[in-house]
């Protein structure tokens, strides 16, 4: 079997995150519930893969990263915790539905919504964030990288654009982490939403948010903190705040491996690897016939994403033949992002995304594959 859908799932994962999730199974109980051997064992574990995440995205406090079950739940508690039903908000077509589907909630509260259209390689235009701009805007919300094409928003441009307006700025990382590098602090960003299972390793179930000093987020759930509890409200402090709970240590435990390995190997090493696949796959289908690829190709830097189409087959069919005929595992359909196929004119696309752990070999095989299907 080829695996080429890294954006949904880093399937192939290091062999020390298995390693630690079973060590972590004889020796770790829950946070906060307990001062007995394994629930310290668990406070250390969750302290130590909040330093990691925190110095990895450049946020100085490790206090205001609060895991969560993935990106989805950490969009919700960013947009539903932050905005307000005066307020406006500015986000694109390359979004995944985690943020359009809170964003139209507000909206349908009163709130109002500009999406900044894309073209047909799936590129917005940086002049049109000063177009949007209106009196009550009061965040920018925006993912770091198109889970379709693979595009890449400059977050330090925009980053600046909110720190000149007085805008939050809320970041979903969810195809970004571990493969391109985010600074908070640098780069303006008020709040990071990301996912535990793709670029950083860790298993599902796994994810959380970074918020800025002097950023208040209202928590979407309260309930048990462990501590505190004859109070009647659900502590303010974070990470408390936003972990109403008990946590999933067994994944924050292989989370903090898939961190080690990122430490250990680099995130642009990571990138240069998956980036080369990528290009050499592109490189490989546009030769055959009938195979239409998408994205900007042109940009510096992307992630390893190439979406494609082959002339008059339909996107389900191709990954159904991919899958059953050669082995190849690649995510067909509209990735939950419907304005960035509306933008590419597409209804479907076969996503092939590849990770550290691919090889030049499976990339070649599926470029034959693909020619194939093609009919080359
Ligand atoms: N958002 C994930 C993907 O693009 C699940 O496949």
């Amino acid at each position: 079997m080829i695996y080429f859908d890294a954006a949904a799932t880093s399937f192939l994962k290091p062999n020390e995150v298995r390693q630690a999730m079973d060590r972590a199974f004889d020796t770790v109980s829950s946070v906060g519930r307990g001062a007995h051997p394994p629930a310290l064992a668990a406070g250390r574990t969750v302290l130590r893969c909040r330093e990691q995440i925190a110095a990895l995205f450049g946020l100085p406090d490790p206090s205001h990263v609060c895991f969560m079950h993935n990106a989805t739940e950490a969009l919700n508690t960013a947009i539903f915790g932050l905005i307000d039903p005066e307020d406006h908000v500015i986000t694109t077509a390359l979004e995944h539905n985690s943020v359009l589907r809170p964003l139209y909630c507000m909206e349908e509260a009163g709130a109002e919504l500009t999406v900044l259209p894309a073209d047909e390689k799936g590129r917005i235009s940086f002049m049109d964030f000063e177009a949007a701009l209106q009196p009550n805007t009061r965040a920018v919300v925006c993912t770091h990288a198109s889970n379709v094409t693979g595009n890449v928003l400059d977050l330090q441009r925009i980053g600046t654009f909110c720190r000149k307006h007085d805008l939050l700025f809320i970041v979903d990382a969810a195809q970004s982490a571990g493969t391109l590098e985010i600074d908070m602090q640098k780069q303006g960003i008020s709040v990071l939403c990301f996912t535990g299972h793709k670029g950083l390793f860790g298993p599902q179930g796994t994810g959380g948010i970074c918020v800025s000093e002097g950023v208040f987020v209202r928590p979407l759930k309260v309930g048990g903190s462990g501590a505190h509890s004859f109070d009647r409200y659900h502590p303010y402090q974070y990470p408390d705040a936003l972990e109403a709970g008990t946590l999933n240590v067994l994944g924050i435990a292989g989370l903090s491996a898939g961190l080690d390995f990122i430490e250990r190997v680099g995130i642009a090493a990571i990138h240069e690897k998956e980036d080369r696949l990528a290009r050499r796959f592109c490189e490989g289908i546009i030769q055959c016939p009938n195979v239409l690829v998408y994205g900007d190709w042109d940009a510096p830097i992307r992630t390893a994403i190439v979406s494609i189409n082959l002339a008059g087959e339909d996107a389900g069919a191709v990954a159904d033949a991919l899958a059953q005929d050669y082995g190849i595992c690649t995510r067909a359909g509209a990735h939950c992002a419907p304005r960035m196929h509306d933008a590419l004119g597409t209804d479907g696309l076969v996503r092939f995304s590849f990770s550290y752990f691919n090889t030049e070999e499976e990339v070649d095989r599926a470029v034959r594959a693909v020619c194939e299907l093609a009919g080359g």
